[in-house]
């Protein structure tokens, strides 16, 4: 199969595909999804087949405005019409319980007309979706195109990251042909991505509601909303065996490159000494540094990128995964990182690091 990248204005055939049973690649402000008509088993299925991803890892779903909600969902909170109001259409999931459909609605089902990929479980969102929980993600993107094409498809889109299970998330339509050429019909380019990871997971059918994953929604932010929000020990740590994080895709490693990285914290021109300090003098070790510190490191033939200036955490954000996406393309054997503190949208970059470390950190 040949993978076509589409344009804004092919977005009809895009919505075409996606309505059908095909897996179509598209934009959104965090990273790249991996798009699916979230109601059909069959083309879910197909998600889990191209990422490599494992079956026990569930989607979360995409809808383009937030009055689409009370279709898949019940016993919404208020808190989470809150949380929309302020933060929707933008980077923010939240968890909530999925709707269950009544005996009489199932019978009807069952007695209906089938067609090729009706599904007749208890719960109006397919297994396939949720990896069997009685709770599903919920998110209304704000790329303009994603909404546009969610809109014009007509049903709720499931989509993780559009990566490679296991590889760091794809920020550009070129990142993602990298990992998915050859195995889905086509990628809706719509630049780059303005957050650059993905979006922040709050799970409200706890209390108090817990941070699953930092994204572009801050957890101050949160806090602001909610009051009270519990950080899941699987954002900050690595799990024991047989931990369960309340995310099930957070106790997998993640967003690695090929080389191994070590994560340097700390004041950053201490931790820009540490790294000189220990790093090798030859190409195989790789560095990934604020701005400010690339010439520190620049003398020699080793690949150094920057993640973007030490104050600037929104652009380390937009650039995290294309700096662990080229050191793949280089023969480095250890990465080391740079990495900023848990502030702000600074908590998902050293979240992403960490994670890509296998939680191999150095405090300076
Ligand atoms: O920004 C994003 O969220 C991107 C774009 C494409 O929208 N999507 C994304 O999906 O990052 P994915 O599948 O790569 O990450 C979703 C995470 C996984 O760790 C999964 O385990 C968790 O959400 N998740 C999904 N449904 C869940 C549920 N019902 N309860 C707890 N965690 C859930
Ligand atoms: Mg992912």
């Amino acid at each position: 199969m040949k993978t076509k990248l589409l344009t804004s204005d092919e977005l009809a055939e895009a919505a075409k595909l996606l309505s059908g049973s095909s897996l179509v690649g598209i934009p959104t402000e965090t990273v790249y999804g991996l798009g699916a008509n979230g109601l059909n088993p069959v083309a879910v299925g197909a998600i889990f087949e191209a990422k490599g991803r494992p079956q026990d890892n569930p989607l979360i779903l995409h809808i383009p405005e937030v009055s689409w909600l009370a279709r898949y969902c019940q016993e919404i909170p208020e808190t989470a019409y809150r949380l929309a109001e302020r933060f929707w259409p933008g980077p923010l999931t939240m968890i909530l319980k999925c709707k269950e459909r009544t005996p009489e609605e199932l019978e009807e089902l069952r007695s209906g007309p089938v067609c090729s990929y009706s599904h007749f479980g208890p719960r109006v969102i397919p297994d396939e979706v949720t990896a069997g929980l009685d709770t599903v993600g919920m998110r209304c993107p704000a790329h303009p195109l994603c909404r546009a094409v969610i809109q014009a498809a007509g049903v709720p889109i499931a989509a993780p990251s559009g990566n490679t299970s296991g590889k760091p998330s794809p920020t550009t339509a070129a990142h993602m042909l990298a990992d998915m050429d050859g195995k889905i019909p086509a990628i809706l380019d719509g630049g780059p991505c303005a957050v650059g990871v993905e979006s922040t997971i709050v799970d409200l059918t706890c209390t108090p509601p817990r941070l699953l994953r930092p994204g572009g929604v801050t957890l101050e932010q949160l806090r602001e909303v909610l009051g009270e929000v519990e950080v899941d020990p699987a954002v900050t740590r690595q799990m024991e065996a047989g931990e369960k994080p309340r995310a099930p895709g957070m106790k997998y490693r993640h967003y690695a490159p090929k080389a191994p990285v070590i994560v340097v914290k700390g004041d950053p021109a201490q931790a820009a000494a540490y790294i000189r300090s220990h790093v090798s003098h030859t190409r195989w070790d790789g560095v990934i540094c604020f701005e400010e510190f690339v010439p520190l490191f620049a003398e020699e033939e080793r690949p150094v990128l920057s993640l973007g200036p030490a104050a600037d955490t929104a652009e380390q954000a937009r650039r995290v995964f294309d700096a662990l996406r080229t050191m793949d393309g280089t023969d480095v054997k250890r990465i080391w990182a740079q990495c900023p503190d848990d502030s702000g949208i600074g908590f998902a970059v050293s979240n992403r690091l960490d994670k890509a470390a296998g939680f191999q950190i150095v405090e300076v």
